[in-house]
């Protein structure tokens, strides 16, 4: 929410692990070239980012929100703070603690996890779930016998990539929710929305009526969008370029 991932230096979030696979980062620049031309120094790119997350959404079939605007750009960015993000490997009380943390309930866990319903992982995100499930040597029994099968046929290298919904992963839906119950879900923390009594009435409920889903997941991504935001005119800047800090 303050556009630290995008600043582009040596120990900065966008050169942690757990950043390898984000890509985008050109577009980005390209739209912020484009403003800095038309309307200079007005629009951070921290709100370039959610604008572009919320058109991005449109574009492949999900709902429209209205984005409060007025981010600012923070100043820091470090490399060890990209692992405080959830890995997929956490059970379902570790994620909803995560989540109160920042100010969110299990109504957006459930609905902001299916914004995996496009996308893909690496697999070395779901490796122990289909080999060695908590140190059994056996594979995780809350995955579908032949989705498994596909999955070590997929999964060769830790770096291969799998579709997070094996169905439409193209398409934002609802079928994240009914794979889920299906026993198709791709990360742990994934299957386990529906094997936990505080979440699986969430995904029951979006698997049978969508309108549910979209018109709560753009509830959801405002709230998302206002964690930890900069706003007032002492913290933050309005970057010139996304990549770096301004100097003044
Ligand atoms: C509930 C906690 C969450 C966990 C444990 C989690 C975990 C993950 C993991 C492990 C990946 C694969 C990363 C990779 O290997 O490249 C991933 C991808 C993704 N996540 Fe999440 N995530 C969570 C919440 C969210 C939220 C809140 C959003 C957005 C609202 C989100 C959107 C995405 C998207 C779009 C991808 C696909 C990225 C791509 O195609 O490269 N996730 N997530």
């Amino acid at each position: 929410c303050d556009g630290s991932i995008l600043l582009n230096h040596l120990g900065s979030e966008r050169t942690a692990l757990e950043s390898k696979t984000l890509r985008g980062f050109q577009l980005i620049d390209d739209i912020k070239a484009e403003l800095e031309r038309k309307c200079p120094k007005t629009v951070s790119c921290a709100d370039i980012l959610t604008a572009a997350a919320r058109d991005a959404t449109l574009l492949v079939g999900g709902p429209f929100w209205e984005v409060p605007f007025g981010r600012k750009d923070g100043k820091i960015s470090l490399s060890t703070e990209a692992n405080l993000v959830p890995h997929g490997h956490e059970n379902i009380t570790a994620l909803i603690a995560f989540f109160q943390e920042k100010g969110l309930d299990i109504l957006d866990l459930v609905t902001l996890s299916g914004s995996h319903t496009i996308g893909r992982s690496t697999c070395s995100s779901v490796m122990d779930r289909i080999y060695n499930f908590n140190g059994t040597q056996k594979p995780d029994p809350s995955i579908n016998v032949y989705f498994l099968k596909l999955l070590r046929k997929r999964c060769k290298s830790e770096l291969d990539l799998v579709h997070l919904d094996v169905l439409t992963p193209r398409t934002f839906d609802t079928i994240y929710y009914t794979n889920l119950m299906r026993k198709v879900g791709l990360l742990s923390t994934d299957q386990s929305l529906f094997s936990d009594a505080r979440t699986a009435p969430f995904v029951e409920a979006f698997a049978t009526q969508p309108f549910l889903f979209t018109s709560q997941f753009s509830v959801s991504m405002v709230k998302l969008g206002n964690v930890q935001v900069l706003t007032r005119p002492s913290e933050g800047e309005i970057r010139v370029n996304c990549n770096r800090v301004n100097t003044v």
